[in-house]
């Protein structure tokens, strides 16, 4: 079939994708396709990219070390700033020590294909698409389980022999709720298992310190061996990194192909992810976690006084489910002419018929923001076609 052909497929199915400019900072305001809107799509939770000391560190970083890190870390491409990032990403963790990786996506392509070898990798079936690219990549015999379902799992594992890793998200990016980490973490000390959390969504953001979801749920590095987050949500940059003990980080900077065949992030953005991650880690970062969580609880009972059905775990992210893939881009369409963006997401990035708008609040929203968005979104639509 040809490109067009595919192409054509994808719009009748109401999946075509398509990129649309935006002309300002990624602020709880944005100015996208040429209009100032309410920002209900962004990962800038704590509204760390728009930080004037965020944006100072990374300014003054690239009048001193220019824009490229020019070579990979093993080359000539490992400024300084990057060994004090890991340091201070191992403290925030509670971890021996860390390493930067490009994004997240490819930090779990590098952590996947350097420990999973020929193993088996479980995975959350509704883990992002990089832990299950990983896998898939990795060579090992990738597993899926039903989504939070630790039963299921626990029945799998006791059929498995050899090596296996557990992967899962710790909070579901699409959805917006918790992985069930401390039976995750009894389980894969029962079957000898390695248990790998991404912590994407939750770094910065959840437990009283900002480290995420493993201290939120009383667990440790020698619980969760493998921790990933990211520096591009609530740090509000651009880069990953995985948190672990020296011989894991050791293995990886000698086995993960992400993180030695590509040129080192820029110094700037460590720079600036510096910077974030001080602040995080600051009063300032509790008081930015405060007004995220009250933000949350505000729009959340906003949209249950609606009728919508939001799950009630702290996290940033809010689903509103629509079901059908044109219901839920007419509603993100709708919602965009009265001044609100909250993008819809389709199939493949999730199940087909749970198309949804994937809305996500900052700490930076006011109330005035929120009622605007609670009065255009209104009641959930209804099924179509009955
Ligand atoms: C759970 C999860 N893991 C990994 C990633 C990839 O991170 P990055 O955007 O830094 O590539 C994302 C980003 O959407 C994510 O939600």
């Amino acid at each position: 079939m040809t490109y067009r052909a595919q192409l054509d497929r994808l719009h009748a199915a109401g999946t075509y994708r398509q990129r649309h400019p935006v002309t300002s900072a990624q602020g709880p305001e944005i100015t996208y396709r040429g209009k100032v809107v309410v920002n209900l799509s962004s990962n800038n939770y704590l509204g760390l990219a728009h930080h004037p000391k965020v944006i100072e560190a990374a300014k003054t970083m690239l009048s001193s070390a220019g824009l490229g890190a020019g070579a990979a870390r093993l080359i000539c491409g490992n400024h300084e700033v990057f060994e004090t990032l890991e340091a201070r990403l191992a403290t925030f963790k509670g971890t021996e020590s860390a390493l930067l990786f490009g994004s997240g996506y490819t930090a779990n392509l590098g952590l996947l294909q350097a420990l999973a070898e020929d193993g088996t990798v479980y995975c959350d079936r509704l883990n992002h698409a990089s832990l299950i690219d990983g896998a898939r990549l990795s060579g090992a015999s990738l597993r899926t389980y039903p989504h939070r379902d630790n039963n299921q799992l626990n029945r799998r594992l006791r059929r498995t022999e050899g090596p296996v890793l557990v992967a899962t998200d710790g909070v579901f990016s699409m959805d917006g709720d918790l992985a069930p980490l401390r039976e995750l973490a009894d389980l894969c000390t029962r079957h000898s298992a390695t248990l790998l959390v991404d912590d994407a969504h939750g770094t910065g953001v959840l437990a009283d310190d900002g480290s995420g979801s493993v201290h939120l749920a009383g667990l440790n590095s020698t619980q969760v061996p493998v921790q990933m987050g990211t520096l591009g949500k609530a740090l509000g940059g651009y880069g990953a990194f995985v948190a672990g003990s020296a011989d894991l980080i050791d293995y990886l900077v000698n086995r993960a192909r992400s993180f030695i065949f590509t040129t080192a992030l820029p110094p700037a953005i460590a720079a600036g992810a510096l910077a974030a991650l001080e602040i995080v880690m600051s009063d300032e970062g509790q008081q930015r976690r405060e007004a995220l969580q009250s933000n949350r609880t505000y729009l959340a009972n906003g949209l249950k006084a609606l009728g919508w059905n939001v799950p009630d775990c702290n996290t940033p992210i809010l689903p509103l489910l629509v079901g059908d893939t044109t219901q839920a881009a007419a509603l993100s369409e709708r919602l965009l002419e009265s001044g609100i963006l909250a993008a819809a997401v389709r199939p493949p990035t999730v199940p087909e018929g749970t198309s949804r708008l994937r809305v996500t609040v900052m700490c930076d929203h006011t109330h005035a923001h929120l009622d605007k968005a609670l009065a255009a979104i209104d009641k959930p639509p209804r099924p179509s076609g009955g």
